[in-house]
C-alpha cells in the first residue's frame, strides 16, 4: 500500500514524538512509525530531569498539567564527597531556573495521548523500516505493517529512531563523521519502594565508585551506583545494592539512606557519541540518533526535545514561507548546543566516577574540582546553567 505525509518520523521517542506535535500545530503533516508496541514505550524506565527549557515548551504546548501536578521542582543540587555534602543552588545561580523531575516515560505517556487526540497517525510494532530514494527531493520510507509491505512517500524524513535505529547508517560513510568515547564502567540502576531520602539530587563522589540518589515519585525511588559495564545484573543480589550506596552515600554527619523493596534493576553502559552532520538531503537526524552523552549530565532528552524544536521551525518556515535556510543551518545550529552538553556531560562524568587507571595524581584533580566547584561561585554556576540548561537561542 502507498501513503503520503510532508514528514515521515522514524521512532516514537521523546524526540519523534515532540516533532510531531510542533508541526501539527502549524498544521504540517507527519506519520510516526515505531518498531516497538504502545506499552513497551510507554513502559521503558530511562530519564528524569526535565531542563527549564523542556518544562516551558511541554507548558506551551499545552502538556504542562500532569507534569507540574505530578513532577517535581528542584532548585538545587548536592555534590557529596569526602562524606559531606554541598548544596548547588541552581536556582539561584541561574535567575530562578530549575530542573523538574518527571519520569521520561510519563512525559512518552502525556505525547502520545495529545498525538492520538489530534487523529495525528503513529503506526506502532512497524518492521524493516528502510529509507529510500534519499538522495532525491521525494525520500521514502519502506516498512511492513500488519504483515503489509508499505511505502510512505515523504518531503522529509525525520530519523529520530535513537543510539540503535537504522536512519543514521542510511546516511553515505563518505560524508559521516563520528566522534566517540566509552568509558571504563556502566551504571546499575534501580527503583526502589521507599520515600525519598533527600529533597533534592545527590551526586557522590566515593572510592567504591560513584553513586546517584534520584527520586520518580513519593513511594519511588531511582538510584544508580557506578559499576563494571560487562557485569551481570545476576551478580548482584538486592542487599548488595543496599550495602554499596550505603557504603558510597555514607556521611560523616550519619545521612540515613531510607530502603525498601528493590522492583526493577538493570545495567547500563555509557558512552560519548556525535555524527556531523545531522542531516544528508531531506534526512534530518534528531535526539540519540545523532548523539549519546553518559547520563551524569542528565541531558540526552533534553538535547533530543531541543533538536526537534529547530527542526519543527525550519520546517515550519520551509512550508510558510518556502525558506530553506533554517534548514540548511539545522546541523549547524543544533551542533553548537550538542557539543557544549557533550562536554558537560563529559566533565561531570570525569570529575565524579573512578577510573580503573587513575593513579593518586589523577583522584588529587577530582578532589580540587569538585572542592573548586563547591565553592567558587562562579565555578558552581557553570555547573548551574549547564545543568538546568542554556536558553533555546544557545
Ligand atoms: P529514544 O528515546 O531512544 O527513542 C527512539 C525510538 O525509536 C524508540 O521508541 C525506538 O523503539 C524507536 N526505533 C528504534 N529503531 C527503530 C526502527 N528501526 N524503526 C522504528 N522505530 C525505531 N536524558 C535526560 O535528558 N535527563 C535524564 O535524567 C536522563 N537520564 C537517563 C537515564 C538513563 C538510565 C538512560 C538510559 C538515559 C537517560 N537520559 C536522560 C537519556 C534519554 O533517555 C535519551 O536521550 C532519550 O530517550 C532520547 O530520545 P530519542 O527520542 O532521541 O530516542
Ligand atoms: C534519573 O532520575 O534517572 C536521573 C537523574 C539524574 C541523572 C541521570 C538520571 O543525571
Amino acid at each position: 500500500m502507498n501513503m503520503r505525509t510532508r514528514v515521515g518520523i522514524i521512532g516514537a521517542g521523546p524526540a519523534g514524538l515532540m516533532l510531531s506535535l510542533l508541526l501539527s500545530m502549524e498544521g504540517i503533516d507527519s506519520i510516526v512509525l515505531e518498531n516497538r508496541d504502545r506499552e513497551g514505550i510507554e513502559s521503558t524506565i530511562r530519564a528524569g530531569v526535565l531542563e527549564q527549557g523542556t518544562v516551558d515548551l511541554m507548558t506551551e504546548i499545552g502538556l504542562g498539567e500532569r507534569m507540574k501536578r505530578e513532577g517535581s521542582v528542584h532548585h538545587g543540587i548536592e555534590l557529596r564527597f569526602d562524606g559531606e555534602g554541598h548544596r548547588i543552588p541552581l536556582s539561584e545561580l541561574t535567575n530562578g531556573r530549575a530542573i523538574t523531575v518527571y519520569p521520561q516515560h510519563e512525559v512518552i505517556k502525556d505525547f502520545i495521548a495529545a498525538r492520538l487526540n489530534q487523529g495525528g497517525p503513529i503506526l506502532f510494532n512497524v518492521e524493516d523500516v528502510q529509507v529510500s530514494n534519499i538522495s532525491s527531493s521525494q525520500p521514502s520510507l519502506r516498512f511492513v505493517h500488519e504483515h503489509e509491505q508499505m511505502e510512505l512517500q515523504c518531503d522529509f524524513i525525520a530519523g529520530c529512531d535513537g543510539f540503535h535505529g537504522i536512519s543514521r547508517a542510511s546516511i553515505p560513510e563518505a560524508i559521516q563523521h563520528g566522534f566517540s568515547r566509552s568509558y571504563p564502567f556502566g551504571w546499575l540502576g534501580i527503583l526502589m519502594q521507599a520515600p525519598p531520602s533527600a529533597e533534592e539530587l545527590i551526586y557522590t563522589y566515593h572510592e567504591r565508585g560513584f553513586a546517584l540518589v534520584s527520586t520518580r515519585s513519593p513511594d519511588l525511588q531511582r538510584m544508580y551506583i557506578q559499576c563494571d559495564p560487562q557485569d551481570d545484573i545476576a551478580n548482584w543480589s538486592d542487599p548488595m545494592i543496599v550495602e554499596e550506596l550505603q557504603l558510597r552515600l555514607a556521611t560523616t554527619n550519619n545521612w540515613q539512606l531510607l530502603v525498601g523493596p528493590i522492583i526493577q534493576k538493570s545495567i547500563l553502559a555509557m558512552r560519548s557519541f556525535v555524527i556531523e552532520p545531522m542531516q544528508y538531503v531531506r534526512l534530518f537526524l534528531a535526539g540519540d540518533a545523532a548523539h549519546i552523552v553518559p547520563p551524569t549530565g542528565a541531558k540526552g532528552l533534553n538535547l533530543a526535545v531541543a533538536d526537534v524544536r529547530h527542526l519543527a521551525r525550519a520546517l515550519t518556515m520551509f512550508y510558510k514561507q518556502n525558506r530553506t535556510d533554517l534548514l540548511e543551518a539545522y546541523s549547524t545550529t543544533c551542533l553548537r548546543r550538542v557539543w557544549r552538553a557533550e562536554h558537560f556531560s563529559w566533565w561531570m562524568t570525569s570529575m565524579l566516577h573512578r577510573f580503573l587507571d587513575d593513579d593518586a595524581f589523577q583522584q588529587r584533580m577530582q578532589r580540587s574540582q569538585l572542592d573548586y566547584t563547591v565553592s567558587s561561585r562562579a565555578a558552581a554556576t557553570s555547573l548551574a546553567e549547564n545543568y538546568v540548561g542554556l536558553p533555546f537561542t544557545w
